[in-house]
This record gives structure tokens, sequence and C-alpha cells, in this order.
């Protein structure tokens, strides 16, 4: 978007506050979540790191958010936290789910809904990923809707055409004005080490943003944040901070290493602002 590219070198312009996301996948117990949460927030208060500036937020497993909640509450930490998914459901005989509501009480600020391994591993639809990115709004949580091309897509449709489809599927019907999040993420990135490179992502994302833009107005689009996922570490997340078009990403594996992580959020400490 013109004069996007300002909105990482100068906080006074900036449209979109960028979000560095942590999703830990089935990983870290209770117990463990509060051990992590605890180092990462004093990793970051030694760096003086500034959460308005870069916002930072842990998806932990549904069983350790009570505990997270617990801490954030107690320590009065601004790290944001959320569940890896939501059911489109609001209550009710779904055995296994959690509602949004309950996401809501917990203080969860957000939601993962359609990551590909959910997509993949639990057959979720985009119709369906577009009744969880409306649960989660029914309930006051900001969907963080996860979309992106497998390999064969890329092969067969070029970079952005699936994108670009499952977005448009799971926006049908939905008041984005209600908060939302877009994470690119392609499934050939995901967990393989091999990133895309951030001319390529930026690229998609470009053509998400335009979706936006068509599908509400420019001034939504311009407040919209739009997250690469895919391999992120400490040594590419600056390359794809400075695209006009990137503003976060969402961490798998390197998000588990307090270490890494806490490099990852501070990431304009490698880009020189
Ligand atoms: P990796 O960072 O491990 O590639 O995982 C990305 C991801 O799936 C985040 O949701």
């Amino acid at each position: 978007m013109g004069g996007t590219a300002m909105t990482q070198t100068s906080p006074a312009t900036q449209t979109r506050t960028p979000l560095i996301a942590g999703n830990w996948k089935m990983n870290l117990d209770h117990l463990q979540s509060i051990a992590f949460v605890q180092k990462l927030a004093w990793s970051l208060a030694d760096s003086k790191h500034d959460y308005a500036t870069v916002e930072v937020a842990v998806f932990p497993p549904f069983t350790d958010l009570r505990s997270v909640q617990t801490l954030v509450t107690a320590d009065n930490l601004k790290l944001g936290y959320g569940g890896q998914d939501v059911s489109q459901h609001s209550s009710g005989a779904f055995t296994g789910e959690i509602s949004g509501a309950f996401l809501s009480a917990l203080g969860c600020r957000y939601a993962i809904v359609g990551h590909s391994e959910r997509r993949t591993l639990h057959g979720e639809s985009d119709a369906v990923v577009g009744a969880k990115v409306q649960a989660a709004h029914r309930h006051g949580v900001v969907p963080v809707l996860c979309i992106g091309e497998t390999t064969e897509d890329l092969e067969q449709h070029g970079p952005s055409a699936v994108p670009v489809a499952q977005l448009r599927a799971a926006l049908e019907g939905v008041d984005a004005a209600k908060g939302l999040v877009v994470a690119y993420e392609p499934v050939w990135a995901i967990g393989s080490g091999q990133a895309a490179t951030p001319e390529q992502a930026e690229q998609v994302c470009a053509a998400l943003r335009a979706v936006v833009v068509e599908l509400y107005s420019s001034e939504l689009a311009q407040t919209t944040r739009i997250l690469y996922g895919g391999s992120v570490k400490s040594g590419n997340i600056a390359a794809f901070m400075r695209e006009p078009n990137i503003d976060g990403a969402l961490v798998g594996g390197a998000s588990l290493d307090i270490d890494e992580f806490a490099k990852i959020v501070r990431y304009q400490k490698h880009i020189g602002v």
C-alpha cells in the first residue's frame, strides 16, 4: 500500500502495529508454559522491549491458557495470547471443541483459525474456516486467519491464486471491521527450514491486501495486519519486515526457543531502526 514502507521505520506514521506471534502447536504443558512466558517476559523487559511498537502474542495449547492468563494478569504483562483454534459453534454437543466464549473468558485476544495443519489433518474446509472466523467475532476474539498454498498449488496456479481464493472464501459474510489478522503461511515453508523469499511473500501479501480493499475498503486494508509464517527465524525476520505489506510473523518452531523468539520480536535491532 502506498506509503506503508514507512511503517517499519517511523512509528509516528505507523498505520499497523507489527505483530510477532508464536504458535506453540502441541508443545509445552501448563507448567512449562508458566516458566516459558515468565522467561520470555524477563528477556523482553531486559532489552526494554516496547510492546506498543511491536506487539507480541503467544498461542499455547488450550490446557495452558488459564495458567498463562493468571501469570499475565498477576505480573501485568503486555503480552497477548490466544487459542490455536476455535469452534464454529458457541456451545452444545461438540465433544472436544472449544467455544470462543471460553477463550474470551480467559482473556484471549486472538484465535488462530484455519491453520494448514487443521485444514489437512482435520479436514477443515474454507466454509468451516469462515464459520470459525465468524465464531471468533461473535465472542470478541480477533481471528488470525491462516491461508497458504501447497507445493502442488504453487506449481499449478502460481503463488497468489490459492491464498487469494482461500481468503475470499473465508471472508464471505464476515464483518471484517470486527478485527482480522491474516497469516500467509505457504504449506511448503512450514517446518521445512525453507522460508519463502521476502519478495515472494510480499507479492502474495500485496495480493491479499488487494482482496481486503475489494471486499471492504482501502481504509480497512490499511489497518489490517497481514503476517508471514513458515520457517521464520531471527536470521530472516528483518528481511520480511522490510516489505511494505508484511506486518509481522506467525512463528512455529522458533517460537519455542526463548532467546530465538525474543530476537525475532526485536527484529528492529537487526533492521537498524
Ligand atoms: P514454522 O515456523 O515451524 O515453520 O511453523 C510455522 C507455522 O506453522 C506457524 O503457524
